[in-house]
C-alpha cells in the first residue's frame, strides 16, 4: 500500500486529481470507479475545473459507482444518482450510456447486483477506483464483518453509518437501512485503488486499515492485499499512524516520474 500524507485535504485532493487526470489523458476510454460522500466532492470540483479550463475529456470514459440506497427515488437529493449528476456528470462530457449506477429500486435486487458485476466484466474491469472510508473502516458500504470475498449485493447499514448519513435526509428515520454496494472482492479486482481520507474522525480507521491485521472487522484492511492501492491522507487522518515518518520518506524519495 502506498501512503501519501499531505498537509491539508486540499493538497491531498490535488494529488488525487492529478492521478485521475493523468489516467484520462493516457487512456481516454478509462473505466473509473466512483465514490460519493463528503470526501470526494472537492476532487470532482477539481476534475470539473480541469475539464472546463484544460480540456480534460470524459467523452470516451465510463464510470461505475460504488453504491446506492435501496428504495430512494433517483431524483431524491440524497440519492447517489442525484449526487453524481450534481457534482460531476452534469458538468463534464461523459456520455449517459457510459455511466453506471446501481438501481436501488430494482424489483429483482439479486439480478440487479449480478447485472452490475457482468457490466463491469464486459467493459474489461475498472481501471481506477476512488474510495472513501467510514469511521468504522467500511469501503463502499461493506460494513464491519463483510466478507473480504464479497461481490455486489444488498447490505444493511450500521446505526453509526445511518447517523452519519442523516444530514442528507429530512429525518434520521428516513435514512434507508439497506444499500446496494460493490463487494470487497469487486473492489479488489480494480486495477488501481485510490482511497482518500481527511480529518481526525477517520484517523483510527485509517491506522487499522494500513497497519492493523487484514480482517473483515475492518473491511478496508482488505486493501492490504491489493497490488496497487494508494491512500492519500491529510495530517489529521494520518495522526494515528505509527510509521508516518517512513511513509513520508518513501514518498519524498520517489523519483518525479513516479509521482
Ligand atoms: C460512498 C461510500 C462510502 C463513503 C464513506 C465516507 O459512496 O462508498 O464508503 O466513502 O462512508 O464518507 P464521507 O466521505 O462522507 O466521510
Amino acid at each position: 500500500m502506498e501512503v501519501i500524507i499531505q498537509e491539508t485535504a486540499e493538497k491531498a485532493t490535488g494529488v488525487a486529481a492529478r492521478i485521475v487526470a493523468a489516467l484520462l489523458r493516457e487512456k481516454p476510454d478509462a473505466v473509473l470507479g466512483l465514490a460519493t460522500g463528503n470526501t470526494p466532492t472537492a476532487l470532482y470540483e477539481q476534475l470539473v475545473r480541469l475539464h472546463r479550463d484544460e480540456g480534460l475529456g470524459f467523452e470516451a470514459a465510463s464510470s461505475f459507482n460504488l453504491d446506492e440506497f435501496v428504495g430512494v427515488p433517483e431524483a431524491h437529493r440524497a440519492s447517489y444518482h442525484h449526487y453524481m449528476r450534481r457534482h460531476l456528470f452534469d458538468h463534464v462530457d461523459v456520455r449517459d450510456e457510459n455511466v453506471h449506477l446501481l438501481d436501488g429500486n430494482a424489483e429483482d435486487i439479486p439480478g440487479e447486483c449480478d447485472r452490475y458485476e457482468e457490466d463491469i466484466r464486459d467493459v474489461g474491469g475498472i481501471d481506477l477506483q476512488i474510495l472513501g472510508i467510514g469511521p468504522e473502516g467500511h469501503i463502499g458500504f461493506n460494513e464491519p464483518t463483510s466478507s473480504l470475498g464479497s461481490r455486489t449485493r444488498i447490505k444493511t447499514l450500521t446505526r453509526r453509518t445511518r447517523r452519519d448519513l442523516a444530514g442528507a435526509f429530512d429525518e434520521q428515520d428516513d435514512v434507508p437501512k439497506h444499500v446496494l454496494t460493490m463487494g470487497i472482492q469487486t473492489i479488489l479486482e480494480t486495477r488501481t485503488c485510490l482511497l482518500l481520507a481527511f480529518g481526525v474522525r477517520k484517523a483510527r480507521a485509517v491506522a487499522a486499515m494500513i497497519e492493523g491485521p487484514v480482517s473483515a472487522s475492518v473491511p478496508a484492511s482488505g486493501l492490504q492485499l491489493h497490488e496497487d492501492a494508494r491512500v492519500i491522507l491529510d495530517e489529521a487522518a494520518a495522526s494515528e499512524l505509527e510509521r508516518k515518518s517512513y511513509y513520508r520518506e518513501v514518498y519524498e524519495a520517489k523519483p518525479s516520474w513516479q509521482r
